[in-house]
């Protein structure tokens, strides 16, 4: 399957994906990723490791309805299936998801249906969580609430700060967002509702929260 990935910053995850291509574990290619900030360190992963780029800003088009045509215009040219939202920071339209149906997924840093939107790892500290984490989800119109195809979830420990969160949350966004990727690229994911289901996967319980240690 050719992906296409859409970033706007640091792309840590751009990267977990270029990883698992690498190392052989998803079939198929980045066959283009498109950052909308020029800026973005994404790019320089892109340039490192050989893979096609575009910048494609807002402020160069008149309309976000253009702005968008020119995304899925390049995507469509690269023969991209799938698009994978790595940290793009901007709300795509109903028009844009018409153009790849159920096939657009993001990565969000906390278990959805909490904490959706901007900052989930402050949302999560301040509002006293002790558990939180990251989820994969099929992109839909309304913000980081599409059908959720896995989570992983981490605790909230009394010393964390926002950056110590973030970062225990990080190293699964970059474990779960190749494995959906993986999933979705094997034919193996199908969507009933609300519910996805992945055809084959083996689930297993994790004894995550710590303080639980009396009872685990
Ligand atoms: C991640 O925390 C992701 O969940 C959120 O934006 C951040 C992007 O990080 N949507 P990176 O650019 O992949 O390093």
């Amino acid at each position: 399957m050719k992906v296409g990935v859409l970033v706007s910053g640091r792309g840590s995850n751009l990267q977990a994906l270029i990883n698992a291509y690498n190392e052989g574990k998803i079939k198929g290619e980045i066959a283009l990723v498109i950052s909308d900030n020029p800026q973005a360190y994404a790019i320089e992963r892109c340039k490192r490791h050989g893979i096609e780029y575009a910048v494609v800003e807002r402020r160069e088009f008149k309309s976000k309805l253009e702005f968008e045509s020119r995304m899925v215009e390049l995507l469509k040219e690269k023969g991209v299936e799938l698009v994978v939202l790595a940290g793009f920071m901007r709300v795509l339209s109903g028009e844009f998801l018409k153009a790849f149906p159920m096939r657009v997924i993001n990565i969000h840093p906390s278990l959805i249906p909490a904490f959706q939107g901007l900052h989930a790892q402050r949302q999560a500290l301040e509002y006293g969580a002790k558990l939180t984490g990251c989820t994969v989800h099929f992109v839909s119109e309304e913000l980081d609430n599409g059908p959720v195809i896995v989570q992983a979830c981490v605790p909230v420990l009394p010393q964390d700060t926002e950056e110590s969160l973030s970062q225990r949350i990080l190293e699964f966004e970059h474990k779960i967002l190749p494995q959906a990727v993986k999933w979705i690229s094997e034919g193996r994911v199908e969507v009933e509702g609300r519910r996805v289901v992945v055809r084959g996967a083996t689930y297993g319980t994790l004894p995550v929260n710590p303080q639980l240690e009396d009872f685990l």
